[in-house]
């Protein structure tokens, strides 16, 4: 059973998200109230996706598109997607770690997506599921297809929020601010404010030292600062409009460059592992990586934040080990 709308949209691209809940709903709203493409969302919950589903269906009428919203349980109403988004897991409470998240969200990864690529084996993979870095090398390894068709979002999240603290702090528009944040999506992630620029003005030019470092700390913390307001759950407005942005890219094949999370062989001296850099998203998913030229302290910081995500890895692999015997 489904809930479902026609759409009067020929050849429309079509993404299904695994996982209803908060960043999941949120972008299937974007999604097609952008009209970017028809939407499936499944949900281990059966009702849930339904009626999400139904009540997005509803706002058609105000809001005036003609997209597809399928709710399901089913993963054979997500046959034949462009691209595959995964949220499906448990999000982050107070006081828990995103490493914390890794035992649990490592079954349900490599459950779902194993079960979503066999109904769309040509499908982009998006992560979104955290601890993210780790979250999409598992998927990718589930997956077995090309690495430039899986990413994973952080970084277009973690840069939205530096570009946010910048443009709060200068009392400047967040139209002219573009941030860049690498690394992987947790406590050791690596702003940049030597590629943080306000129309083109490094922000190392616009602050002094002390303030950039509050801000580059505010945003290291910006998961948790929201975890700890809301007391229960954890962002997900500007995580859906993060993976939103990707989408579009990809779908559109508007050749963005964007930081995400991507497989490297050899690019900033690691292989073997997704990690946040700047990278092109198109039609075929990743068609380059891009290689910024680092301070040996910006380059280290990197390597650092590789090597836990590499420990966090082989945790999570030989917990599932584990759980296979
Ligand atoms: N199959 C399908 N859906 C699942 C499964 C599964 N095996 N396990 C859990 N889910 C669903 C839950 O039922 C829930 O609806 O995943 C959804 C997760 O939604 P929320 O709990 O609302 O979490 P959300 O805030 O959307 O975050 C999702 O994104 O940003 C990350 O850290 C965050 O990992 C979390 C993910």
């Amino acid at each position: 059973m489904m809930t479902t709308a026609t759409s009067h949209c020929s050849q429309s691209a079509r993404v299904s998200i695994i996982g209803a809940g908060n960043v999941g709903s949120t972008l299937g709203q974007r999604l097609v109230e952008k009209n970017l493409a028809d939407v499936v969302l499944l949900d281990i919950q059966p009702g849930r996706p339904k009626g999400l589903a139904l009540d997005l269906i509803e706002a058609r009428g105000v809001e005036r598109h003609d997209r597809t919203i399928i709710g399901t349980d089913d993963y054979a109403h997500t046959q034949n997607s462009d691209l595959i988004v995964i949220t499906a897991g448990i999000a982050r409470k107070p006081g828990m770690s995103r490493d914390d998240l890794l035992k649990i969200n490592a079954n349900i990864v490599v459950n779902v997506v194993k079960q979503a690529i066999a109904q769309s084996p040509n499908a982009i993979i998006l992560m979104v599921t955290n601890p993210l870095d780790v979250m999409t090398y598992l998927a990718w390894e589930a997956a077995d297809i090309p690495p430039r068709q899986v990413l994973g979002m952080a970084g277009v999240l973690d840069a939205a929020r530096f570009g946010t603290f910048i443009a709060l702090e200068l009392d400047v528009s967040i139209m002219d601010v573009n941030a860049m944040v690498l690394g992987g999506h947790g406590d050791l992630m690596v702003p940049l404010p030597r590629y943080s620029t306000v129309s083109g003005i490094p922000i190392t030019e616009l602050m002094d030292e002390l303030t950039i470092e509050r801000l580059v700390e505010r945003t290291r913390n910006g998961g948790a600062e929201i975890v700890s307001l809301m007391q229960a759950g954890s962002a997900y407005f500007a995580p859906a409009s993060s993976a939103c942005a990707m989408v579009e890219s990809i779908l559109y094949d508007r050749a963005r460059i964007l930081p995400a999370a991507v497989y490297l062989n050899g690019e900033y001296g690691l292989s073997d592992i997704f990690i946040g850099v700047p990278a092109c998203l198109g039609r075929s998913g990743i068609s380059q990586v891009l290689e910024l030229d680092l301070l040996e302290a910006e380059q280290i910081a990197l390597h650092n934040s590789a090597t836990a995500i590499r420990k966090s890895i082989e945790a999570a692999k030989a917990l599932l080990g584990g759980c296979q015997t």
